[in-house]
């Protein structure tokens, strides 16, 4: 089935479409993931009366928000207090803006041929995400899906994290739904844990078992902070540390790295999950030290491979064989060179998803597309914090202005494969 996947992370950098093909795969052929690993693929991994899938991207681009709209968006995720008014005119510009992304993406596949979508899936932009006595008790996206269904015609799956929420669980992460699927029958046949790692405002981690088990939780601040101090120097002109430049040229303030690591965030155990309310400008401000920019990028920088690296030695007796790293931050090297110096004293080897083919300004794209089918499909997702026999079927359905037809429900799938950008699976 062809699903559009459209997501605003917690950046506000713009919307991630991604139009996904999906085919599940009742006989499991040959097809799997191109990876290092000597993985069994989908010949002996599970039970073969369940489908295998295969995710093919047939387009995948990340839209910019207008200038205006993103300040707006960033106001309304920030501290300001927003009216309801504003929060109203945002709910229905973002579903237009969604809606034209999708609507664009999809008519160009139309021009060279393509077929038209069956599902989108359509996460929203977050604004809040409610935590009280550290458990989710509310999360709000922005983006009516109504403007996308009718601009497209056809049904969107949205507000995929409140069910979860209701039911007792945490609302998030959901990477590790994907990575489950994904690197399962990998850290399987290595008998070692597999990890992910998605660096966008914020960093989250998943660690998936040779068991097929997964752990997934934020780690805490990824690039939300260096972006948002930034932001405040040059009045918006920039908005990231393009490559880590800055940071390579600045000198990390070693009292402000030890202070930062004392945030109370870092040291609750997991499952648990942030967001920009949490790691904004005034963790940075309630440190009021004169450092050049350079010096406080360069130590922010340094917070945030330091926090991912403590947190991923606290949760997990036995480390992972390797760490595999997507969103925005795989272009800060700086970032980057500090997570591979760190792990490498545990013998951790840290590569990105590029390496076992995902784009990895894409994986969120793919996870999005992955909920979208598992819930067209009845099947219901456990999160980290998902209580026992709290699984729900992720997300609300708006109808298109076509009457509706679900499939036959499936009971799970087995696991699942990327075809590489421009490429075919290797056998
Ligand atoms: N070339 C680059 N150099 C350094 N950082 C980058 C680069 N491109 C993107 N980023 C960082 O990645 C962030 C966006 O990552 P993304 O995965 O889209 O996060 P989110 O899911 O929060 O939107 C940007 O805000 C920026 O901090
Ligand atoms: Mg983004």
């Amino acid at each position: 089935m062809r699903i559009v996947s459209l997501q605003s992370g917690t950046s506000a950098d713009g919307i991630d479409v991604a139009v996904v093909d999906v085919t599940a795969d009742a006989d499991g052929a040959v097809l799997r993931s191109r990876t290092d690993f000597p993985g069994p693929g989908p010949e002996s991994a599970g039970d073969p009366s369940q489908p295998w899938l295969t995710l093919s991207c047939a387009l995948a681009r990340t839209v910019p928000w207008p200038p205006a709209l993103r300040q707006r968006i960033l106001a309304a995720a920030g501290d300001a207090s927003v009216t309801a008014e504003e929060i109203c005119q945002l709910d229905a510009l973002l579903g237009q803006q969604f809606a034209q992304a999708a609507a664009d993406a999809l008519g160009e596949l139309a021009d060279a041929g393509g077929a038209s979508a069956d599902l989108l899936v359509s996460h929203g932009q977050t604004v809040h995400h409610w935590v009280a006595d550290g458990h989710a008790r509310g999360t709000l996206q922005l983006g009516e899906a109504s403007w996308i269904a009718e601009a497209t015609r056809a049904p969107v799956l949205c507000n995929l994290r409140a069910a979860d929420i209701a039911a007792g669980g945490e609302g998030a992460p959901f990477m590790g739904v994907f990575d489950a699927a994904w690197l399962g029958s990998a850290a399987r046949e290595l008998g070692r844990p597999l990890a992910t790692l998605n660096l966008g405002g914020i960093a989250n981690l998943s660690v998936v078992s040779p068991d097929g088990s997964v752990r997934a939780w934020d780690t805490g601040p990824a690039n939300a902070l260096v972006d948002a101090v930034l932001a405040r120097a040059t009045d918006g002109v920039t908005s990231f540390d393009d490559g880590g430049r800055l940071a390579a040229t600045g000198t990390v303030h070693e009292t402000l790295l030890r202070d930062l690591l004392r945030h109370p965030y870092l040291a609750r155990s997991a499952p648990k999950s942030t967001g920009r309310e949490t790691f904004g400008l005034a963790v940075v401000d309630a440190h009021p030290l004169d450092l050049p920019l350079a010096d406080l990028v360069a130590t922010l920088t340094r917070f945030t491979a330091e926090s991912v690296v403590a947190s991923l030695r606290a949760e997990c007796p036995e480390l992972p064989e390797r760490v595999i790293v997507s969103g925005g931050g795989v272009h800060n090297t700086t970032l980057m060179a500090h997570l591979r110096t760190l792990l490498q004293t545990d013998a951790v080897t840290v590569d990105t998803s590029a390496a076992h083919g995902i784009d990895p300004n894409a994986k969120e794209s793919l996870l999005f597309a992955l909920l979208g089918f598992l819930t067209w499909h009845g099947l219901p997702c456990t999160l980290p914090g998902t209580v026992p026999g709290g699984a729900r079927l992720a997300g609300q359905l708006v109808f298109g202005p076509a009457a509706v037809r679900l499939p036959a429900p499936l009971t799970a799938i087995r696991g699942l494969s990327v075809v590489p950008a421009g490429g075919t699976v290797p056998a």
